[in-house]
């Protein structure tokens, strides 16, 4: 099993004001796999609380992933990207390639979420756009790499050139 945290991120719902289906439908979706939630919160669309949330869930609590969900798009309070790539160490490139390039098929709105991914010793961080249906198009795409990318990132994996997948 890996620990795993769900950050959400929306002025409406920090406020109590919407609720966080967004953060229910990672919930749904991680159930059937082997991360366990162990961390879950939302903050307002601030940067500096989005890092800190996100230095603590990493360095603290240790966990393996950190998914948030919102924040990504072009709305002048999004900064849900600027903060992750403000704690992470590495950026990885391909998860978030990978989001958009098959969004792409569902919508070409999928355009303009800005969402990075990245590492942060060894915790994933990965950003997923607001909507629940567009986390669900999301995480569907990388959670057939996202075990994996948290093995390797542990020292678990074996050789990868070996694996089948
Ligand atoms: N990606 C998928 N798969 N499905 C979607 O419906 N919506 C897009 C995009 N990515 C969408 C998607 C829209 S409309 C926006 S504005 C951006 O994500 C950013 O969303 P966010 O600001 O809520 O993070």
């Amino acid at each position: 099993m890996f620990t795993a945290g769900i950050l959400t991120i929306s002025d409406k719902g920090s406020r109590g004001e919407r609720q966080d289906k967004s953060g229910e439908a990672i919930r749904e979706i991680l159930f059937r796999t082997d991360f366990r939630i162990v961390n879950y919160d939302i903050v307002p669309d601030e940067k500096e609380l989005i890092i800190e949330k996100l230095i603590k869930w990493a360095d603290e609590d240790g966990l393996d992933v950190v998914i948030t969900t919102g924040g990504t798009g072009l709305t002048p309070r999004d900064v849900t990207p600027e903060a992750t790539l403000a704690v992470v160490d590495r950026i990885v490139p391909g998860f978030a390639e990978a989001m958009r390039a098959e969004s792409l098929k569902k919508t070409p709105h999928a355009m303009l979420s800005r969402a990075v991914v990245g590492t942060r010793g060894k915790c994933l961080i990965v950003n997923l756009p607001g909507s629940p249906k567009a986390v669900r198009e999301c995480l569907q795409v990388i959670l057939l790499a996202l075990p994996h990318a948290v093995e390797t990132l542990k020292g678990q994996a074996g050789e990868c050139g070996t694996s089948e997948a």
